[in-house]
């Protein structure tokens, strides 16, 4: 069966008064769903965050990295960096890094080949605009987000990445996409990987939706039989609204 995951990307907000305050109410909380629980702070908290998270079955991973190793990169971090501090599981190709760090399909497949030389698992984000839409043109973007970053890929490297379908358009919007629309898209997306890596990859790959998640929406999503889990932006603010969403699977 494929693994339920939600994950709660943090992107620019906490300091680290407010990480260790967040991090305690999440500790309060109760977790009674199978689903993998995930939080991505900045860099700056992710060390305190794993301190404060040792021993729980919560984990802690990064919002984003570079792709060289080391050196002359100046404000980077790296998978050797971030493994070295026991992170093992990192975000790529948020629309956000897409749009205002104009990361392109070949600095991502850069990235995801480092991430996985490293032993990192990859939660690799796409999704299409509001105009891809309405012009029908959004399953032939998202297919072409997925080949350019990932399909140079060996089939076997397919069980450290976890995919994430967040259109642009529901992502801190408020408005989701129906679990229809959901439903639509991410069986599309199975598809997509069944036609290039066979059965097992498709059945075996965990996809994600995120976009407006909510407590209130959470379940519908989730009981749609392709969607996988979350990525959850503003609602993993709140350690009540995040957990309510974790236990909705
Ligand atoms: P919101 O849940 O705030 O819409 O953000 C989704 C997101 O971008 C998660 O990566």
């Amino acid at each position: 069966m494929r693994k339920h995951i939600v994950a709660g990307n943090w992107k620019m907000n906490n300091d680290l008064p407010q990480t260790e305050a967040l991090i305690t109410e999440l500790k309060a909380q109760q977790l009674t769903s199978d689903a993998k629980v995930m939080i991505a702070p900045t860099f700056t908290n992710l060390w305190p965050a794993f301190e404060a998270l040792r021993q729980t079955n919560i984990e802690v991973i990064a919002q984003n990295m570079h792709f060289a190793d080391h050196g002359a990169y100046t404000g980077e971090v790296s998978a050797r960096m971030l493994k070295s501090i026991g992170i093992s599981t990192v975000i790529l190709g948020h629309s956000e890094r897409r749009a205002y760090f104009n990361e392109s399909d070949d600095l991502l497949a850069k990235k995801v080949d480092a991430a996985l030389e490293n032993k990192m698992d990859v939660i690799f984000c796409f999704g299409e605009e509001l105009e891809d839409r309405k012009s029908g043109n959004h399953e032939h973007i998202v297919e072409n987000q997925i080949k350019n970053a990932l399909f140079h890929l060996e089939a076997s490297q397919f069980k450290n990445i976890v995919l994430a379908y967040e259109p642009v358009w529901a992502i801190g919007t408020g408005e989701t996409a129906s679990p229809e629309q959901a439903q639509e898209m991410h069986a599309f997306i199975r598809q997509t990987l069944f036609d290039a890596y066979g059965e097992d990859v498709a059945n075996a790959t965990s996809i994600l939706y995120g976009g407006s998640v909510k407590p209130n929406n959470a379940k519908e999503i989730f009981s749609k039989p392709d969607v996988d889990g979350g990525l959850i932006g503003g609602a993993a603010l709140n350690a009540e609204d995040f957990f309510a969403i974790i236990n909705a699977f």
